[in-house]
């Protein structure tokens, strides 16, 4: 029986943080056990925002596959490339963009709001308009059938179907109109209290050693109104009792949760506890990012096989795409 395919992307902006690993990355590496996966990079996608200074998408690019393969991504289950190195991509973007009415774009959602929250960027590109146009060539050049995404990913899923039945019914049958696969993921707040992300520099990085990752439990906020060891808290306002909630087991969340109401344990024990936790679930990942880091030719062997795999597939695409809308 063939497996049905998944495919799903991810921007080299900024390095990996846990909120990327237990929102997505997890879910990847259990995926490719059961579909035929083909996860990749999206370098162009940075271009989008970070076209005025592109000096660490290759450092990205790189950090992010050396997580892809520390977190359990296997190259002999999924197929795993970088989104720049295949070139058809472009080309069925460039194809698509003939068909794709500017209004569709101009309504996507993320498309303003974007544009408000990087006030300072000069966004009123076409290729920062036409970013989820190139996300709809990325998943259908592949004829895939799911696309594993946050929520916040579905208003573009939506305009790639409508780009997909637009382009299915102009020319030819051509492309599976492509699904989400949305699952529910822990939230992982970082060490602030707000969502985990880069942007607000209260992220725990797969990158960082042992040391910093301590570091930055040890010193998260708490309860505020706990000031002394005495004072009982509630740890549903706590940060680290979020975090408990995602990386300990379910006795040590009563443990710590009763042990916060009866001021029974200290805010530092209990951050012990998370450290501990928190450690159990990177330590297999530090370990295989230092022996990806000491043998870069592993790298380079994963991703030389896994495009020159992604340019077969999207290249018998393209040619039944240029027979159908009348190319030589
Ligand atoms: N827009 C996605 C993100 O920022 C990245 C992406 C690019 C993608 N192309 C894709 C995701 C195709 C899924 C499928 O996370």
């Amino acid at each position: 029986m063939t497996k049905e395919r998944v495919l799903s992307g991810m921007q080299s902006s900024g390095r990996l943080h846990l909120g990327n690993l237990v929102g997505a990355l997890s879910n990847w590496v259990r995926l490719q056990d059961t579909y035929d996966c083909y996860y990749f990079i999206a370098d162009w996608h940075s271009l989008t925002t970070g076209y005025a200074d592109p000096s660490e998408i290759k450092g990205s690019t790189r950090d992010l596959l050396i997580n892809f393969l520390a977190a359990g991504l296997d190259p002999e289950k999924c197929t795993i490339f970088i989104q720049s190195k295949v070139l058809q991509h472009s080309e069925l973007h460039l194809l698509l963009s003939m068909i794709t009415p500017l209004g569709w774009l101009e309504r996507v959602p993320t498309y303003k709001e974007k544009q408000q929250e990087l006030k300072d960027r000069d966004l009123s590109t076409y290729g920062f308009l036409g970013y989820p146009l190139l996300q709809t060539a990325d998943i259908i050049i592949y004829r895939a059938k799911y696309v594993p995404v946050g929520i916040d990913q579905v208003p573009h899923l939506e305009i790639s179907r409508e780009i997909t039945r637009r382009f299915n019914h102009l020319y030819k049958e051509i492309f599976p109109e492509p699904e989400a696969l949305l699952t529910e993921f822990p939230k992982v707040v970082g060490t602030d209290g707000r969502k985990m992300s880069k942007s607000y520099d209260n992220a725990v990085y797969l990158s960082d050693s042992p040391e910093e990752v301590e570091h930055k439990i040890r010193t998260m906020v708490t309860d505020p109104a706990r000031v002394k060891k005495t004072d009982a808290g509630n740890p549903e306002l706590s940060p680290v009792y979020q975090l408990h909630k995602v990386f300990s087991s379910k006795q040590e969340q009563e443990q710590v949760a009763i042990g916060c109401r009866t001021a029974g344990i200290g805010c530092i024990e209990c951050k012990k506890i998370l450290i501990q936790n928190v450690f159990t679930v990177m330590e297999p990942i530090w370990e295989k990012r230092n022996d990806i880091i000491q043998h870069p030719e592993i790298l380079q062997d994963v991703v030389e096989k896994g495009t020159e795999k992604a340019r077969t597939v999207a290249e018998e695409t393209m040619r039944l795409v240029r027979e159908a809308m009348g190319l030589y």
